[in-house]
């Protein structure tokens, strides 16, 4: 997988967990209301885990095999990186672990904080000026 492949494969899961957040927010707002929506937000809670674990399991593997290369630049600052990163994503899931009418309490805050951490990757390691893969190239070049 290049560069633009992993981008686009990481950009279009950000893209369907917001969708997935949208609805169990809908849903939740639903339940406090007092309608029976328990199945559907039980439904649309697991889906959003389902999506959050891939997208968490793949962006971790991508973006550290994109950025050690052969002979990385400033491992120990990727490797600080990622395991901040690992971190924010294990913080993100035990929230979403928990039972339906604690996560529906709290769905809105979550669904604030994983959005500002999707849209600081999308201003960072995702955006276009440096997930390339020439950018990579050079940046993994062995400079010592
Ligand atoms: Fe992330
Ligand atoms: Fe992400």
């Amino acid at each position: 997988m290049n560069a633009q492949q992993a981008r686009a494969l990481l950009l279009a899961q950000h893209d369907r967990i917001r969708e997935q957040l949208d609805i169990c927010i809908r849903l939740s707002h639903a339940l406090h209301a007092g309608e029976a929506v328990t199945p559907e937000l039980d439904a649309a809670l697991a889906e959003l885990r389902d999506e959050v674990a891939v997208h968490n399991r793949d962006e971790t593997a991508i973006v550290a095999e994109l950025l050690h290369g052969p002979a990385a630049w400033g491992s120990l600052m990727v490797d600080r990186m990622l395991e901040e990163h690992v971190a924010e994503h294990a913080a993100f899931w035990a929230l979403l672990c928990g039972s339906q009418a604690e996560v529906a309490e709290r769905i809105t805050e979550l669904a604030d904080e994983l959005d500002a951490h999707m849209a600081a990757e999308e201003r960072t390691f995702l955006s276009p000026l440096t997930l390339r893969d020439d950018v990579i190239r050079t940046r993994t070049r062995d400079l010592r």
